[in-house]
């Protein structure tokens, strides 16, 4: 948190609000909000729906058969990011490459890929950095008293991403 206030304080500067053109600067910003959805996906299943048969790197799919993309599970992949299971923002300023959202890059998909991918991802991104960079710019967030974060229950408790977990921890490789 101390470096996302940094860097938006440091961009900001006097100012009593910040604006949309301050966000430009502000690339850890962006490296927090990747971070959060590769590891925190709202939506962490994607569905598709063959239209014929089709082999996929090996894989027969018939006609007509319902593909589930875990979108939850591809984020955490060990063999794309170092300590997947870390909140680490910086692995999106270092990467060799950049890594976006976008839908070429297939590690990180929270928006989907291909036609059927989220038109509202920009609006979405938008809203997500307006609306975090005022928080951090404004307020000192704290816990009460002497609480400490790991006495804080953060399990996830959408179904779908608990079904997700599950289906995970009963898979046998
Ligand atoms: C963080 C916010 C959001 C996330 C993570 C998200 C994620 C997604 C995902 C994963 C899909 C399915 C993509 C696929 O099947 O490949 C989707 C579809 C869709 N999203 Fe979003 N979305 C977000 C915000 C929004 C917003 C703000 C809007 C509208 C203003 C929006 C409108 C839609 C629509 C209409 C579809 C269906 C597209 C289709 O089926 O052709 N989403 N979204």
């Amino acid at each position: 948190m101390s470096k996302l206030q940094n860097e938006v304080r440091e961009v900001v500067g006097n100012k009593t609000h910040l604006t949309e053109d301050d966000l430009i600067g502000m690339n850890y910003l962006r490296a927090v909000i990747k971070e959060t959805l590769r590891l925190h996906p709202p939506l962490s299943i994607i569905l598709r729906m063959s239209t014929e048969d089709v082999n996929i790197k090996g894989y027969n799919i018939k006609a007509n058969t319902r593909v589930r993309m875990n979108v939850w599970q591809i984020g955490r992949d060990p063999m794309s990011y170092n300590k997947a299971e870390e909140f680490e923002p910086e692995r999106f300023l270092n990467s060799r490459r950049p890594i976006d959202y976008k839908g070429n890059d297939f590690q990180l998909i929270p928006f989907g890929v291909g036609r059927r991918g989220c038109p509202g991802s920009h609006f979405a991104i938008s809203a997500a950095e307006i609306a975090l960079a005022s928080l951090v710019h404004k307020f000192d967030w704290a816990l009460p008293d002497e609480s400490k974060p790991q006495e804080f229950d953060m399990t996830e408790s959408i179904h779908y991403t608990n079904f997700v977990i599950r289906q995970r921890q009963k898979t046998v490789v």
